[in-house]
């Protein structure tokens, strides 16, 4: 027996079987794009070190990762896995190089799929330090990003804000804005990817989610993405949900701390 299916064997006791959880073709086929050898060692590794005793089925599957539900004693945590193989890279690395935080960053593409999840993680510690809602994450090992799992305890995903439209939703609007100015001032940093499809709904909270391309304020393009997020999230409000939002300029102001009229 080689020693990868040694590790294999005890990676079936500590993890459920991939095909017991795959029972479509189509997750099957997920299957086998994101458990690739390396990620089930991480996955071993995970579980060697105490993180997780099983994984338990997918969420979602995204462009560039699967969302999987784990366990630890009874909670569930969530495991973004992003796959090697499908990933991104130019992408990934234009949002990377620019990031004082990761200078010297290798340029192949196993090392971009891992400094973006190095990324993801860093970015969901600052926004907990300023209490931004999102999930609060435990531990980063290559390609592999534990964190909590956002809704109920049977393990049903909070669903998205564009399924879930807010009730209360200028309450919601509010606190976005204050969200991405916190983000802004005091974590100097610009989320870059926030509409409806990037905030769960929770107890009618937002909570951000997908924070891997999030980046610092000195990165070349943080003010555009910075006047995106806040276009977006206007936009939503305003056409879809219909309520009356803050003219663009003056949010963007609001958000910079620079004084109306200037
Ligand atoms: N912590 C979490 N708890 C519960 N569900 C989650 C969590 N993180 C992500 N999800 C679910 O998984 C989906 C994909 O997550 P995310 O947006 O982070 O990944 P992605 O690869 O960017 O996917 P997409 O390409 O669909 O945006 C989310 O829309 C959400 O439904
Ligand atoms: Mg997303």
């Amino acid at each position: 027996m080689s020693r990868f299916e040694r590790i294999e064997r005890k990676l079936e006791r500590k993890i459920t079987k991939p095909e017991k959880v795959f029972k479509t073709d189509e997750d099957r086929k997920v299957c086998s794009e994101v458990f690739d050898k390396s990620t089930l060692l991480t996955l071993y590794d995970l579980a060697n070190r105490g993180v997780i005793d099983t994984v338990n089925g997918p969420v979602s599957t995204g462009k560039e990762a699967n969302i999987f539900r784990a366990y630890k004693s009874d909670n569930i945590i969530a495991l973004k896995i992003y796959r090697i193989a499908t990933s991104d890279f130019r992408t990934m690395w234009q949002y990377i190089s620019g990031d004082p935080r990761f200078t010297g960053t290798k340029k192949d593409h196993r090392h971009i799929v891992y400094t973006w999840a190095k990324k993801e993680f860093r970015n969901l510690e600052k926004a907990a330090e300023v209490r931004v809602y999102a999930p609060k994450p435990f531990v980063v090992l290559n390609n592999v990003l534990v964190m909590q799992f956002i809704g109920d305890k049977k393990g049903n995903a909070a669903p998205l804000m564009k399924d879930s439209p807010p009730e209360n939703p200028e309450k919601v609007l509010d606190l976005l804005l204050k969200f991405i100015k916190k983000l802004y001032v005091n974590a100097e940093l610009v989320h870059a990817d926030i509409s409806e499809y990037n905030v769960l709904m929770f107890n009618d909270k937002p909570i951000l989610i997908d924070w891997g391309q999030a980046v610092t304020i000195e990165h070349p393009m943080a003010e555009s993405f910075l006047e995106r997020d806040v276009r977006n999230i206007l936009r939503y409000f305003r056409d879809k949900l219909r309520i009356s939002v803050p003219d663009e300029k003056e949010a963007l102001r609001k958000i910079r701390g620079e004084k109306v009229g200037s």
